[in-house]
């Protein structure tokens, strides 16, 4: 299937594995329109619009503008980690609720406004960003496993709904820990990534998804490794992430 012209969103395509899904689908033809609250360093082919998902109207009413095109795909990446991994006894409740607002709230708006364009292309891609967190939870992460495990279960809930002719959902996610800008905020100057994926390796399984998808079955969650090669939780439990060492 050419992609040549077809419209895409990022929402959260500014840094991390949102960007390197955008750099992947722009490569390979497709019009890519990125939504962060900041502009894309370096932005070549991609287009941006400013959206903060913690302001509910503003946002809405950009996912819609973005969306008034049919779309061939829509990739949702934003999250919020915050500041460092906390116990839930110390994280403070303006620090959860920036958690259900941007990786929660943001996915449902972002649902909201884009279905009606992608069902227009029969089928559009949904591809939602997840994290082994929703399989395996841990110490430190109270916040971030419960709004990424409410991702799973929406997107679940809402794929039900939706006439697989007109759109599919299909989530990915690392196999490890990945080298993104909001990972780098929670480290110290010095860290070592060398045993961390670059987000370059949702490259290829990204593309795969939109130019036909003999191989990914509707509403699979994709396991993604640092070699770009995938597998199916189905198949494969992802490994845990938590570290009480990171605390
Ligand atoms: N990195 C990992 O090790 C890892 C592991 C498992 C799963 N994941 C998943 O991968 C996805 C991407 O993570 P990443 O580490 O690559 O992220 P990242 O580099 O921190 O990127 C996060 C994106 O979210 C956007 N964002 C944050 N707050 C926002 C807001 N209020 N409004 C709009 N956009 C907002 C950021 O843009 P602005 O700051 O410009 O707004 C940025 O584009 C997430 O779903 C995460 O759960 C990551």
């Amino acid at each position: 299937m050419s992609l040549i012209g077809r419209k895409a969103l990022v929402v959260g395509g500014s840094t991390g594995i949102g960007r390197a899904i955008a750099e992947a689908w722009s490569q390979a033809g497709m019009e890519v329109t990125v939504l962060s609250r900041s502009q894309p360093a370096k932005q070549g082919n991609l287009r941006w619009m400013a959206v903060d998902l913690t302001d509910d109207t503003l946002a809405h009413a950009a996912l819609v503008e973005a969306s008034r095109e049919p779309l061939h795909a829509v990739c949702f990446a934003a999250v919020h980690y915050g500041d460092r991994r906390s116990f839930f006894s110390e994280t403070p409740v303006s620090e959860w609720r920036q958690q259900l607002e941007v990786n929660l709230n943001g996915l449902w708006l972002t649902l909201n406004a884009t279905l009606p364009a992608l069902r227009q292309t029969r089928p559009g891609m949904f591809l939602n960003v997840s994290s082994e967190v929703v399989y395996n939870g841990g110490p430190g992460r109270s916040g971030y496993a419960a709004t990424k495990a409410a991702c799973a279960s929406l997107i679940h809930s809402v794929s039900q709904e939706e006439n697989p002719e007109e759109v599919q959902f299909v989530s990915v996610l690392p196999a490890g820990m990945v080298d993104s800008a909001g990972i780098r905020r929670r480290r110290p100057a010095d860290f070592d990534y060398s045993s961390y994926m670059r987000p370059e390796s949702f490259a290829s399984i990204a593309v795969e998804l939109v130019s036909g998808r003999d191989r990914i079955r509707n509403g699979e969650s994709l396991i993604v490794h640092a070699d770009g090669s995938w597998q199916s939780i189905q198949d494969k439990q992802p490994e845990s992430q938590s570290d009480r060492s990171r605390l």
